[in-house]
């Protein structure tokens, strides 16, 4: 695997590539990998000819007093992990490199509507830093295909969007979100979870579980599922952000004609905040 810091090292390379037909597959990530990024690098695997991994901590997508300046940074561990997955090329750009000196980055892209929902009413600005950056690298990388994770519902739905809305000649594909044996989605922010904290996360993936339980069952009380979504999250001890149950097209609110739903919660839990999500197919 070759890593490279510039854009035009990165074009380089993706240029040769091309010229011998080859298809590119693209797994944008901010790093402290895990072994759900890890199923993305295998979906683009099976996608593509070659893949390329990006790791950039983005600083626009981070709102003031989120964890920008702790996010952890473990470059050496996510090589050798990234090396396993047999990944082509890393990308590890600096900030300077994507973005220039102070404020230079004068183009933002807002998927609006979207982006203010759910945890865009939590964290103003993030899925507009999240479209800025991808669109970004889709221009550097110009994948053919690029993979992104369920886990982070709302954005994946952000990104398809922002490419079916900006004609951008990408395939962007979902990949299944990765749990702990005892369900927890495994996350880089779980590493600031305290031991006895860590024993009490669970309870989100057991609460989505338990509404998914009742929709499937055919309740129809969406209020009174999310009350007790609500519920079971704070008992756990977290502060819930919200618990919601949303249409899986576009997470307009559910109504009674909507079948393909998704419950999507966040929730804080010590120093960390926790989001999750299960979609489930209600009978007609
Ligand atoms: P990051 O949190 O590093 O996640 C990178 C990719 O891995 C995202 O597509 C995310 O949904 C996926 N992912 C994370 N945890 C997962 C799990 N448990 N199972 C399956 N997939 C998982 O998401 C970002 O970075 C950034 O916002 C980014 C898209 C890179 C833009 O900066």
């Amino acid at each position: 695997m070759k890593t490279v810091t510039t854009v035009a090292a990165v074009r380089e390379q993706v240029r040769a590539w091309r010229a011998q037909g080859l298809r590119i597959a693209f797994v944008p990530t901010m790093g402290n990998l895990h072994a759900g990024h890890i199923s993305l690098l295998a979906a683009a695997r099976h996608r593509g000819d070659r893949v390329i991994a990006s790791i950039f901590v983005n600083p626009l997508q981070f709102g003031p007093g989120e964890d920008f300046g702790r996010y952890p940074r473990t470059l050496e561990a996510d090589r050798k992990l990234l090396e396993d997955a047999h990944c082509d090329l890393l990308f590890a750009p600096t900030v300077e490199e994507l973005y220039g000196d102070n404020g230079s980055q004068r183009t933002l892209v807002s998927v609006r509507g979207l982006s203010e929902i759910l945890c865009g009413e939590f964290r103003p600005g993030h899925f507009d830093g999240v479209a800025t950056v991808v669109a970004k690298l889709f221009g550097i990388v110009a994948p053919d295909v690029a993979v992104f994770g369920e886990k982070d519902f709302q954005q994946f739905m952000v990104i398809r969007l922002m490419v079916r809305d900006l004609a951008m000649p990408v395939e962007v594909v979902g990949a299944p979100t990765v749990r702990a044996p005892d369900g927890l989605a495994l996350s880089s922010r779980n590493g600031y979870l305290s031991a006895a904290e860590r024993a009490r996360a669970p309870a989100m993936h057991q609460a989505l579980l338990a509404a998914v339980q009742k929709l499937a069952d055919g309740e129809r009380d969406y209020a009174a599922i999310q009350r007790e979504g609500w519920q079971a999250l704070e008992r756990a001890g977290m502060k819930p952000d919200y618990f919601a149950i949303r249409s899986a097209l576009d997470l307009s609110a559910a109504d009674t004609h909507s079948h393909e739903l998704v419950v999507l919660t966040a929730a804080r839990l010590g120093g960390a905040r926790l989001i999750d999500n299960l979609r489930v197919s209600v009978p007609r």
